[in-house]
């Protein structure tokens, strides 16, 4: 063992991918390295998510296997970060294995949190931050090609969705300065990545305000053109849009550069009306059909996706037909559907009985999956016969002879390698695909 050697990992949004990337780096530069090996390390963190109940079940079991290797190996210190750490703080300590607790914007105390933790014993921070944005720290790469990478652009969420846990775990919303940004994105593209994806709670309300001049800013539809300059060869993506902040601005930017992306996640949550009101959501079906003509009419192309919770408090049968009406009605590309989960705190568990049965709730998931996997299919069958520009991000799993990458609109596509290199472009003929899958032959 090493006290010297860091072993992470990351549970939760892509947010925390980047989130743990900064945490090696401050822990880089206070002489700590990364170690891949759980048996070799004498640091072991684990960065947390709390948006659903099953997401902090996994890290319990985690941690009693990190309880296993402390047994194993006197002096390793075990440390929560993340979403969790700042739900729970020191409940957290109720497991064995834990010495330190780090919210999400605690992290430039870390180095002296372990420290203190080695010579004194457990040690907490979870205060959270009007300011933070790590805008000073160069993340420590660690995806598995060196082809797309995250940059976050904002930090914390100020939107109180009722059912939602992340404005109490993140905290308040605060834009990152867009030189930054701009600078991160020019270091990614010289040293070789080819995509950016640009990471926020709610994009579209990006805002920067120059401290030293405030009649200077930069907006969210100005922000993407700025990255997407740094390169017409470097691909720009964003997540997450919000249906109430999604302006045409984005939409123009959009449709100007051909390297930003032509994929839009646009989380619905339900197609109810009843139901959009009490999650706070601040919109309408209605508007939010609205939103999905503008985006067809201005980027005929694009990709849609969405997020959709099944079963929210009081939901009936018809609320839910009204979801699959919608789905039916967008045609999205792709889905992330989910049961909801009562998150101890937010307005809604304060508020409004948990009050749909877990079959039913099951229930309702299934069937929403089910539609999103035959409009999925359907959606991809349409791209048979087109040639899609794919950046190649690495060779198959299932396959060596065959590689894979995106097309613009995020859909995943394999194709024979035939010379072709990861990071490079590639024109690929769509032959055949899955619901998931688009496959196909360079031309
Ligand atoms: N239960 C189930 N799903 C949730 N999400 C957020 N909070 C909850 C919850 N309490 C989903 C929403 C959101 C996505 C990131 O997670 O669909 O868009
Ligand atoms: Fe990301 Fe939300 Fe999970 Fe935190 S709670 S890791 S912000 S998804």
């Amino acid at each position: 063992m090493n006290a010297g050697k860091v072993y992470i990992e990351t549970y939760g949004c892509q947010m925390n991918v980047y989130d743990s990337e900064l945490v090696l780096s401050i822990l880089h530069k206070a002489g700590y390295t990364r170690c891949e090996d759980i048996s070799e390390a004498g640091i072991l963190l684990v960065n947390t998510c709390s948006i659903r109940e099953n997401a902090e079940q996994r890290v319990w079991g985690r941690l009693d296997l990190f309880l296993a290797e402390k047994k194993k190996r006197r002096g390793v210190i075990v440390g929560v970060l993340g979403c969790m750490a700042e739900r729970l703080k020191d409940k957290l300590f109720a497991h064995p294995a834990v010495d330190m607790v780090a919210g999400p914007d605690s992290y430039r105390k870390l180095p002296e949190l372990i420290e203190k933790a080695v010579a004194e014993g457990r040690q907490s921070d979870t205060v959270l931050s009007f300011h933070e944005t790590y805008s000073d720290i160069e993340p420590l790469r660690t995806g598995s090609d060196k082809v797309t990478s995250f940059i976050s652009i904002m930090r914390g969420c100020n939107n109180m969705c009722t059912y939602c846990i992340v404005p109490y775990v993140r905290g308040p919303e605060r834009s990152r300065d867009p030189k930054s940004i701009i600078e991160e994105a020019r270091r990614l593209y010289g040293s070789g990545y080819k995509e950016v994806s640009l990471l926020g709670q709610n994009v579209d309300s990006y805002m920067w305000r120059n401290p030293d001049n405030p009649t200077e800013s930069v907006n969210f539809a100005q922000l993407i053109e700025l990255v997407a300059l740094v390169s017409p060869e470097l691909r720009v993506r964003f997540s997450t849009s919000h249906p109430k902040d999604m302006g045409n601005g984005v939409l123009y930017s959009m449709a100007m550069y051909p390297n930003i992306c032509t994929h839009i996640h646009l989380p619905v949550q339900s197609g109810s009306n009843r139901m959009l009101q009490k999650m706070n959501r601040k919109y309408t079906v209605e508007t939010y059909l609205e939103r999905i003509g503008k985006i067809r009419e201005i980027i005929p192309q694009a990709s849609i996706t969405t997020d959709i919770i099944a079963g929210f408090c009081s939901e009936t049968e018809e609320d839910h037909k009204a979801t699959l009406e919608l789905m039916q009605n967008v045609r999205f590309d792709g889905a992330f559907m989910f049961q909801y989960s009562e998150r101890p705190g937010t307005k809604a568990a304060r508020h409004f009985a948990d009050d749909v049965p877990a079959d039913v709730k099951t229930r309702r998931l299934n069937e929403i999956i089910e539609l999103q996997s035959a409009i999925s299919l359907e959606n991809n069958r349409k791209c048979i016969g087109h040639t899609y520009r794919v950046l190649v991000e690495g060779v198959s799993k299932r396959d060596s002879g065959q590689l894979f990458g995106r097309t613009s609109g995020n859909k995943v596509c394999i194709f024979p390698s035939q010379g072709i290199r990861p990071g490079e472009y590639a024109d690929v003929l769509i032959e055949s695909c899955t619901s998931a899958t688009l496959l196909g032959r360079l031309v």
